[in-house]
């Protein structure tokens, strides 16, 4: 519940990227991350998130159009800053395009985009997808050079990257924790609004869940993986009901 004058409602958007890794293992239609969106939206989950990789390695094309036309959830379209994917963002509009980084080796988004490296590649694709009336998120590393970066860009959301915390133990997680609450607080002042992501669990979700300035947690591996053995609609809702107790 959200306390008037207190922080706004937390939103999670689910990653549904994972329920076609398993349709994918097969290369048939089962499971259908639509369904999965589906069921997100009938539990009260705020939105749907969904990569869509260069080497389609889990969601494919079809699928994102699928998703939209299945649900009326706002779509979190992640994506690298090609132009590959800045034209497949223009055709579908998404409510939302997250810009990622990506390389083909790697088994995840194991790190930040480097916004503060790549101002000039990355002006012009926030720019036109901008235009286009779709939300731009920055996927960064909770570092003030990289909120610094997001703020020249103009870019209205930054995604911070909660990987470093959740894999970090004992006081080392409080740094961590830290990092994000403060980079959330910096971004929020500066009138971006932060949302953060990656690695998130039922274990590990409540500190991030408490930081104030945050309005979105976007999980998606975890809740998948539980989802195997309790259902996805029970997931969802453990997760939301941690999220608000938190709050
Ligand atoms: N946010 C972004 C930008 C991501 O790329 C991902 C997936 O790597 C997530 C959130 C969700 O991370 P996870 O699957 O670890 O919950």
């Amino acid at each position: 519940m959200t306390v008037p004058g207190g922080p706004p409602r937390l939103r999670l958007g689910v990653n549904i990227d994972h329920v076609a890794t398993v349709r994918n293992a097969r290369g048939g239609d089962h499971p259908d991350p639509v369904r999965a969106a589906e069921i997100v939206a009938s539990v009260g989950g705020d939105g749907i998130t969904a990569h869509l990789r260069e080497d389609r390695r889990h969601i494919r094309d079809d699928d994102i159009a699928r998703i939209q036309a299945a649900t009326d959830l706002p779509l979190n379209f992640e994506m690298a800053a090609t132009e590959e994917m800045v034209a497949f963002a223009l055709k579908h509009r998404p409510h939302a395009a997250c810009i990622v980084p990506e390389r083909r080796e790697e088994r995840t988004t194991e790190g930040g985009l480097d916004a503060a490296g790549q101002h000039n590649r990355l002006a012009p694709i926030i720019t036109r997808l901008g235009e286009a009336g779709i939300r731009v998120s920055l996927f960064i590393a909770p570092e003030a050079r990289q909120i610094e970066a997001a703020i020249r860009l103009g870019a209205p959301v930054v995604e911070l990257h909660t990987g470093e915390y959740a894999h970090a133990t004992g006081a080392a997680r409080a740094v961590e924790l830290k990092r994000i609450a403060d980079m959330a607080a910096l971004a929020a002042r500066n009138g971006i609004e932060p949302h953060a992501g990656h690695g998130l669990t039922y274990d590990n979700v409540q500190p991030i869940a408490a930081i104030p300035q945050l309005a979105e947690l976007n999980i998606g591996h975890y809740l998948i993986g539980e989802a195997i053995f309790t259902g996805l609609a029970d997931a969802v809702r453990r997760m939301r009901e941690l999220m608000d107790l938190a709050r």
